[in-house]
């Protein structure tokens, strides 16, 4: 079997803010490898650092210490191949929703005409076509985070980052929103990093999850997600997913357990 070629590849990085209340060990000496092509999911406590680790991958935070190579190059600011899709959509509400898909084409000052098929396929894999026109405010929550999954997929990143996507979201948008990730993986193959804190969502959607945990925050568990795919539907019911369930959630709380005692 070839090894996968690697698309990150962190060593040693580390973050220290500097804020009024002294320095805050944000993220310690992560040493690791996403390769190509995988899902990978990094669940954590809130405050463990993960925004602050996906931030320094995707060139958008300093780095204190340590070095990310994407893909033979090191990190050092900003760059276009990466998709990143927050927790709040941020469409823009003046635009119509085909144009804030194809914002990041405006920006870059590509041509628009090269990109409107592509936009209409992308919102018609999203169930979005007859929206098209619509104003963000009239779309609800789950309809503007599908606008800015096609958003972030316009331009065709190998690399998408996703930082609890759908953390604002009800359950049954959630669930819903899941399977239509599952579907875009399977149809738009990518490198995906994704923060959540939902231990089903991460298990559902990856071929491997990353645990952060303690205080300054390292990655406490690293776990490969043995179901192939396409997935079916109802492999969340499966007992072998609940098992590994219940395996990451003594690590998240043996994680949760070290930042009590340090704080303490
Ligand atoms: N700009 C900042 N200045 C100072 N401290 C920060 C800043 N951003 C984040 N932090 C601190 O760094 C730690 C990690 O934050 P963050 O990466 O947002 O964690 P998570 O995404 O896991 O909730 C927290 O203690 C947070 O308060
Ligand atoms: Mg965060």
């Amino acid at each position: 079997m070839t090894a996968k070629a690697k698309h990150l590849d962190l060593w040693q990085v580390s973050k220290t803010y500097q804020s009024a209340q002294g320095p805050v060990e944000a993220v310690s000496d992560v040493t690791m490898s996403i390769e190509e092509g995988d899902f990978v999911s990094i669940l954590g406590p809130s405050g463990c650092g993960k925004s602050t680790l996906m931030m320094m991958l995707a060139g958008l935070e300093s780095i204190t210490d340590g070095v990310v190579v994407e893909r033979g190059r090191q990190v050092t600011g900003p760059r276009e191949d990466v998709g990143l899709i927050f927790q709040d959509a941020t469409l823009l509400p003046w635009l119509s929703v085909l144009d804030n898909v194809l914002f990041p084409v405006k920006i870059l000052k590509k041509p628009r005409n090269e990109y409107l098929r592509r936009a209409h396929d992308l919102l018609a894999m999203v169930g979005l076509s007859k929206f098209e026109n619509h104003r963000p405010s009239q779309l609800s929550g789950g309809m503007r985070q599908r606008v800015s999954i096609c958003r972030a997929l316009i331009l065709d990143p190998p690399l998408l980052m996703m930082d609890e996507p759908f953390s604002a979201l009800d359950a049954i948008t959630r669930d819903e929103m899941n399977l239509a990730l599952l579907d875009i993986w399977q149809k738009n193959p990518k490198t995906g990093v994704f923060i959540t804190h939902s231990i089903r969502e991460a298990v559902l959607l990856s071929d491997r999850v990353l645990v952060m945990g303690g205080r300054p925050s390292k990655v406490v568990c690293d776990i490969k997600i043995p179901f192939g795919r396409p997935r079916p539907d109802d492999i969340a019911e499966s007992p072998e997913f609940n098992k590994l369930c219940g395996e990451l959630k003594q690590y998240i709380q043996s994680g949760h357990k070290h930042m009590e005692e340090v704080s303490t």
